[in-house]
Order: C-alpha cells, then structure tokens, then sequence
C-alpha cells in the first residue's frame, strides 16, 4: 500500500515519490498526474507547483494525497479523482455520468470553427447532441459571442454538471439543457448541430484500458453492436432539424469513417445536397466528419 516515509515531507520530493509509484503501475502519464493530484490537495496551480517545491506538506495533506495517489494506482483517471478536467483551455468538472473530455475531441470544436468561418459573430444556433459535460458546446460558444446553444443528453446528472459548467464559464444565459433521447425532445432548427456519440462496439468495451471500461459511464462509450447504432439515428433525423445552409459535425473512432459515410448515403440526408470533410487528430487519425447542407 501507497504510503509516504516520514523523511518525505516536501512538495517536490513527494511528486517524485509518486510519480515512481505511478510508473511502476503503469501509468504513462505519471509525472502530470503526481503534479495534477498535489496541486489539487494543495489547492495551487501549475505556477505555484513549481513555486512551491521546497514547501512543506501538513500530515493531513500527506494522507490526503497518499490515498488519491492509491486511487489512481488502480487505474481511476486523475480528472475523476480531482473531479475536473482540461478541455480547449477551459476548465470543466466532471461527474460520475460524464465522459472525461478527451483531447480528441478537440479536433470536433477546431473543424467546427473552420467550417463556421466568417460566420463566428453571426447569432447562430447550435445543438450538441450527447453534450456530457457540455465541453463541445461551451467550447465553441466561447469562440461564438453571438451564437445560442442546446446541450441534450440522456443522463440527468451529465446535464446537472454541463449548467454548473455554463455558469461557471458565464454561458448560462446562452445555454439551455434538455433531457432527450438525441432529437426526441426537440423542436426547430439549427445552424450547427456537433456530437461525440458513443462509438465503442459493445464487446470491445471491457477490453480498453481500465481507466476507461472501469472508470468512464458505460452510456458514454456503448454504440451498440458494432458501434454505429447511435450515427444510424442520428443521421436518420438530422436533416429534419438543419438550417438552411446548416451544418452537422460528428466525432467517431478510428476506422469508422467509411461504415458512417455509407449510413449517410443510406439516411433522409442523401436527399439534401450536401458535401462533407474529414479531419484527422493529433495522431493523424480521421476523427470528426463534417457535412454541410
Ligand atoms: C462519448 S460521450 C460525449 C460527452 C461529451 N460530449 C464529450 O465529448 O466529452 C456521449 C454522451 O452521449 C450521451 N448519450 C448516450 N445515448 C444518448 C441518447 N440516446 N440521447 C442523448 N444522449 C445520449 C451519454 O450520456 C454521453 O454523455
């Protein structure tokens, strides 16, 4: 069991401490993760972090730490600990039914912006279908001064935690969150509508890391036997709620772009002239389709 020796009671030696440990559990991330967890027990940020090396920890900091560095020794993601996570340079806390904001997903708000080109101060309307912790939408809304959003997600709590979100971003007043199994609830429609639904083929999902099959709700990853069950109705009803020169962007997982251009050709949206583009994430992995109408 993770414990700290009397002799380590610095800010800095502890980092290291954990940061050994973490890596002997195979955590890659080891040395952000040790700094994530100090700076959250310590209640300081990265510049204090690094200010703060020589200072000394109090012996209920220490056992504070020690058990959330045993929490993440089995494999529980720093954000779900710390119950915060970084996304598009904005912080977002995160609760047990919301989906840990990946980096990836990123690459969904940069097409959407690219796409949205001139149009950034025109008062646009956005949905986000599956909004989480309302990362996608309060990330572009951000970007958008003049733009009106609505986040819908199935879970309650995921859209209790996407308003504390828009309040703490200031965005309240240009958010509404809705209950809603994707468009059911919905009405009118909608310049932009962005979603990261879940793509993970249901018998893949205890195959992934633990951080993710144990830790991440299971409503967030389960796209049904082949993983496409969520772009298949969603794309049956997009068209319906588009704008005139409206646009729909989805994130899906490595792979599956061809499957998801086919169930387009196959929907209501074939009808519509649209063309779509492609953009591949950090690793140079297709990630987010774009259509425009
Ligand atoms: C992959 S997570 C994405 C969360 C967030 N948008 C993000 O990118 O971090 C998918 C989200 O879709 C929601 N969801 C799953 N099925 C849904 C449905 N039928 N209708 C609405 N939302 C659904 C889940 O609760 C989850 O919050």
């Amino acid at each position: 069991m993770f414990v700290f020796p009397p002799s380590i009671r610095k800010i800095k030696a502890a980092a290291g401490l954990i940061e050994q440990a973490l890596t002997q559990a195979g955590i890659e991330t080891a040395a952000l993760d040790a700094r994530l967890l100090i700076e959250h027990v310590c209640l300081i940020d990265h510049a204090g972090f690094i200010a703060s090396g020589d200072k000394e920890l109090s012996d209920d900091q220490l056992s504070s730490l020690a058990a959330l560095a045993r929490r993440r020794m089995n494999r529980e993601p720093v954000a779900r600990i710390i119950g915060k996570a970084e996304f598009w340079s904005l912080e977002f806390s995160i609760s047990a039914e919301t989906l840990d904001p990946r980096p990836d997903t990123e690459t969904l708000v940069e097409l959407a912006l690219e796409m949205i080109g001139t149009r950034r101060n025109a008062p646009l309307r956005l949905l986000d279908l599956g909004t989480g912790s309302g990362c996608i939408l309060l990330s572009l809304l951000t970007e958008l001064p003049n733009a009106v959003g609505v986040g819908v997600d199935l879970s309650q709590a995921a859209l209790e935690t996407a308003r504390q979100n828009a309040m703490a971003l200031g965005l309240d007043r240009r958010t509404q969150f809705l209950k809603s199994d994707w468009f059911s609830s919905l009405n009118g429609h909608f310049d932009v509508i962005v979603s990261n639904p879940p793509y993970i083929p249901q018998a893949e999902i205890d195959t992934l890391e633990p951080e993710v099959a144990f830790f991440e709700p299971r409503a967030a990853l389960d796209g049904g036997v082949d993983g496409l069950a969520p772009y298949r109705l969603i794309f049956d009803k997009a068209s319906s709620y588009l704008a005139a020169n409206g646009m729909i962007l989805l994130e899906f997982g490595q792979g599956q772009e061809t499957d998801i251009i086919e169930i387009i050709n196959r929907s209501p949206m074939k009808e519509q002239k649209c063309s779509f583009q492609l953009k591949a994430d950090l690793q140079g992995i297709n990630r987010v389709i774009g259509i425009e109408i």
